[in-house]
């Protein structure tokens, strides 16, 4: 009986065996109680001579030890295999810290959406603009009145940090020809002391059409849509006249808020001919309105917000609500 052979043999079965059921059938061939190879041969010894036993117990004993070894570790590696792919999902995971959007980015997402349902495309613009494109292109010649309102930050003789969004009226104009429905949403600037409702810098978002057959009513219509999408179908709206160097007419636009009343949200206005003819439209075909709303407002009139300055503080503890 050759010991090595045998386990030789069992070697290259354990290599050819997956499955846990070949094991099994494994440990049963070689040490299987009634039939297995090693109990047969350990049953054989005692027939033996005593010149042919010498040592064959021993030797048979480490065969078995090292047999019954190499089974055992082939059944826990074929287990771990198994246990890999099981999960417990029921364990808490690691908290995974993420960034989120900014409540004025959310309304801004938000407003775009309500417009782009109504076929308004939106564009940046630079925040750094000459004092033709913020003013003068826009019937606000220097030494005008409303400049004063506008409380501009020079950087130059000739250029500002832009006090609206309505710059982007001129830009876009110049650039695209009618028809034109546009949304600028943007950083604008203005010398104010900060307190809980301004900030020397904050957002605007500018809404632009022109067309053959615009009008007023229109744009009710639209204002009117806008309030209702972005606060409930409920909201009132009323509008009431105003004045703006680039729009004739000009209305400001109030919603109702269940707490605080009536709140303006925006100016708007029929776009003045002279700023159509500034960029080369002719306004007796062309018409056109505008708008021009605050969404910080917004943002506090939604989420009930009392301080604009929260806005603009990056504290964690205010941003993770969002
Ligand atoms: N630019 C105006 C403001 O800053 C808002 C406005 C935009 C009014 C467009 C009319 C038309 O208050």
């Amino acid at each position: 009986m050759n010991l090595d052979k045998l386990l030789n043999d069992f070697q290259k079965d354990l290599s050819k065996t997956k499955k846990s059921d070949g094991l099994e059938e494994l440990r049963i061939k070689y040490l299987g109680r009634k039939k297995g190879i090693l109990t047969k041969i350990t049953a054989t010894i005692p027939s033996l001579t005593a010149d042919e036993r010498g040592g064959v117990g021993t030797k048979v004993r480490k065969a078995r030890d090292r047999i019954e070894r190499l089974l055992e570790e082939a059944i826990r590696r074929d287990k771990d295999s198994r246990e890999e792919k099981i999960y417990d999902v029921t364990i808490f995971g690691n908290k995974v810290d993420h960034g989120r959007l900014h409540p004025i980015s959310l309304v801004i997402e938000d407003i775009k959406e309500i417009f782009h349902y109504l076929g308004f495309v939106w564009t940046d613009g630079p925040e750094v603009e000459s004092d033709f494109y913020n003013f003068q292109m826009l019937n606000i010649p220097p030494n005008h009145p409303a400049r004063d309102t506008q409380q501009t930050y020079y950087i130059d003789e000739n250029t500002v940090l832009r006090t609206h969004t309505s710059n982007m009226q001129i830009r876009f104009l110049k650039q695209h020809k009618p028809p034109i429905r546009a949304l600028f949403p943007g950083r604008v600037y203005r010398r104010d002391m900060p307190d809980a409702t301004h900030l020397p810098s904050f957002y605007q978002l500018e809404g632009l059409l022109v067309d053959k057959h615009a009008s007023m009513t229109d744009l009710l219509g639209v204002l009117d849509f806008f309030a209702k999408r972005f606060f409930g179908q409920q909201t009132k709206v009323r509008v009431y006249g105003h004045h703006f160097p680039y729009t004739e007419p000009s209305i400001e636009v109030e919603v109702l808020h269940p707490k605080k009343g009536w709140i303006e949200i925006m100016g708007a206005g029929m776009v003045h001919p002279n700023v159509l003819k500034n960029v080369g439209v002719d306004p007796r075909k062309y018409r056109g309105w505008a708008f021009g709303m605050g969404p910080d407002r917004l943002v506090m009139l939604r989420y009930g917000i009392e301080d604009l300055r929260i806005l603009y503080s990056s504290s964690n503890n205010f941003l993770d609500q969002f």
